[in-house]
C-alpha cells in the first residue's frame, strides 16, 4: 500500500463528532496526520468518540484552541463555519472546513481577508471532486479532447426517509430543517469547477417548494432547486438538488470538441463509468467516437478505495495535508471554496425574486468583494437577532410551520437518539 508524501507529521484537532469521525478515522499516519484532539458540545458522544482515539477531548472551542496542533478541521454546525475559521487562523492554526466556507456573503468576505492576514492554509474540504470518475473527467479534460467547457450538469439530489433525515437533524432549530434548497449546492458544482478550472460569475436559482408543509418532519425548507452559473469563461453550469425523491448524483461536462459524462446511475455508491463522445465530423486521427469506461484513480488507488465517500475522506486529507508542507494553497482554496459557498446563498435570493441573475463577485478582488463585507441575510434561526445579520426566509412559501404529526415524530425519534434539547 502506498502511503502519501510526507516529511512531518501534522498535528490535527476535528470539530464536530457527527462528520466529523470521517476525519478524525483519516488522519493518520497513511497522508502524515495524526489526530490530537476533538471538540464537541454532545459531551456524551464527544467522550465515547474520544476514548476510542484516546485524543484530548474539548466542549469549549477557545479552549480547544489552546491545544498545541498545526491545523483544525471543521464539521460544526454547516452555518457556523467561518466565525470558527477565522477564531482558528488568529490562533495560528491551518483550517479545513466540510462543504460549505461561509453561510453569508459577509462571513466569505470576512474569511477571505482573515486567509490573507494569516498566511496560514485554507481548504474547503469538498470531497465530491475526488471520486474517480471526476478525477478522470478532469485528467480528459486537462487533455484539450473535448475542447473548452460550453455547458455542464451537477446533480446532487439525497432523499431520505423522514425518521432518517430527523436522526441527523436533532433540534427545532437544527440547520438541516432550515437549509434553504439552493445552499448545499458545492456537491454539484465543485466537481464541475475542480475539472473545467472556471469560476461562477453569475447566478439564478428557482426553488422548488412542496405545496404544504413537510407532514413528516419538522423541516422549513424547500425540498429541490435549480440553479444555473454563468461562469468566467461564457460557459453556462446547470445544479440541481437535493432531496426530491429520485436519488441523484450525476456529472457531465459539454466542451467545443465534445463531451463527457458519468453513467446516469448511483453515482459514487455505485462504480460510475466515464463516456466521452465526439461529433463524426470532428474527429481528429487516432480519436475514438464513443468510448465508455470504468476510471480509477490517477494515484494512491488503495488509500482512497478503502476510504468513505467515494474515496473523497482520504483525498480531502490527503491534499489538506500536502497543502500546509509545501506551503502552497491548496485547489480548493478560500476564493473558490467561499465563491462557491456563495453561489448557494446569491441563488437563494435570486430564487426569493423568482430567479433574477445575481453578480457573483470575484473574491481574491477586494474591491470586487468589499460591497458584500456587510451582507449577512440568512435564514438560520441562530443568526436571528445577531447584531449585522438580518433574516431571510427558508422556503419560497415564506414561513412554514411543522405539522403536528412532523413534530409528533420528530419528538419520539429525538428521545430515541438521546437527544435532550428541544
Ligand atoms: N462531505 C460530505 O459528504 C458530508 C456529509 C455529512 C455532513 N457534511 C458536512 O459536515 C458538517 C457537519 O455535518 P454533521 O452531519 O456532522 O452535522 P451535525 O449538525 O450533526 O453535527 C455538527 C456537530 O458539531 C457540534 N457543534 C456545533 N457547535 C459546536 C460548538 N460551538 N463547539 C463544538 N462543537 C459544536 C454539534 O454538537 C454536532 O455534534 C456540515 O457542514 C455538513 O454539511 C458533509
Amino acid at each position: 500500500m502506498a502511503t502519501a508524501r510526507r516529511t512531518r507529521t501534522i498535528r490535527v484537532g476535528v470539530v464536530g463528532v457527527g462528520r466529523g469521525q470521517s476525519f478524525a478515522s483519516s488522519a493518520t499516519d497513511l497522508v502524515g496526520m495524526k489526530l490530537v484532539a476533538l471538540c464537541d458540545l454532545w459531551e456524551e458522544r464527544l467522550l465515547e468518540v474520544g476514548k476510542r482515539y484516546n485524543v484530548a477531548t474539548y466542549t469549549d472551542y477557545d479552549r480547544f484552541l489552546e491545544h498545541d496542533m498545526d491545523a483544525v478541521i471543521l464539521a460544526n454546525y454547516f452555518h457556523e463555519h467561518a466565525p470558527f475559521a477565522i477564531k482558528a487562523l488568529a490562533a495560528g492554526k491551518h483550517v479545513m472546513s466540510e462543504c460549505i466556507c461561509n453561510a453569508t456573503l459577509g462571513e466569505g468576505v470576512a474569511l477571505c481577508r482573515a486567509v490573507e492576514k494569516s498566511g496560514l492554509i485554507y481548504m474547503l474540504a469538498e470531497n465530491y471532486p475526488y471520486t474517480a470518475f471526476n478525477m478522470e473527467m478532469r485528467r480528459v479534460y486537462q487533455t484539450g479532447e473535448i475542447g473548452q467547457v460550453t455547458y455542464a450538469e451537477g446533480e446532487y439530489n439525497h432523499p431520505m426517509a423522514p425518521e432518517d433525515r430527523l436522526r441527523i437533524a436533532p433540534g427545532m432549530n437544527h440547520w438541516r430543517s432550515w437549509i434553504p434548497s439552493t445552499y448545499y449546492c458545492t456537491h454539484a458544482l465543485a466537481p464541475l469547477v475542480f475539472i473545467t478550472d472556471t469560476m461562477p460569475v453569475m447566478v439564478n436559482g428557482l426553488s422548488i417548494a412542496r405545496r404544504t408543509p413537510d407532514a413528516k418532519t419538522v423541516r422549513r425548507g424547500d425540498p429541490g432547486s435549480v440553479i444555473l452559473c454563468r461562469m468566467d469563461n461564457g460557459s453556462v453550469f446547470r445544479i440541481f438538488g437535493l432531496t426530491l425523491p429520485g436519488h441523484s448524483n450525476w456529472y457531465r461536462v459539454h466542451g467545443d470538441r465534445g463531451a463527457m459524462e458519468i453513467t446516469r446511475g448511483p453515482g459514487y455508491y455505485g462504480p460510475g463509468q466515464v463516456r466521452v463522445w465526439h461529433e463524426e465530423w470532428d474527429m481528429k486521427p487516432g480519436e475514438i467516437r464513443d468510448r465508455t469506461y470504468l476510471p480509477d484513480w490517477p494515484v494512491h488507488t488503495d488509500l482512497a478505495r478503502n476510504a468513505g465517500h467515494g474515496g473523497g475522506d482520504f483525498w480531502t486529507n490527503y491534499e489538506f495535508a500536502n497543502a500546509i508542507r509545501t506551503g502552497t494553497q491548496p485547489f480548493l482554496d478560500v476564493y473558490r471554496g467561499v465563491a462557491m459557498s456563495s453561489v448557494g446563498i446569491l441563488a437563494w435570493k435570486s430564487a426569493l425574486k423568482d430567479g433574477v441573475p445575481l453578480e457573483v463577485p470575484d473574491f481574491r478582488s477586494e474591491r470586487s468583494r468589499a460591497k458584500y463585507a456587510k451582507d449577512n441575510a440568512s435564514p438560520f434561526p441562530s443568526h436571528a437577532g445577531k447584531k449585522g445579520y438580518t433574516r431571510l426566509p427558508a422556503s419560497i412559501l415564506g414561513e412554514l410551520k411543522p405539522t403536528k404529526e412532523g413534530l409528533a415524530l420528530a419528538r419520539r425519534v429525538w428521545k430515541e437518539i438521546g437527544y435532550k434539547g428541544e
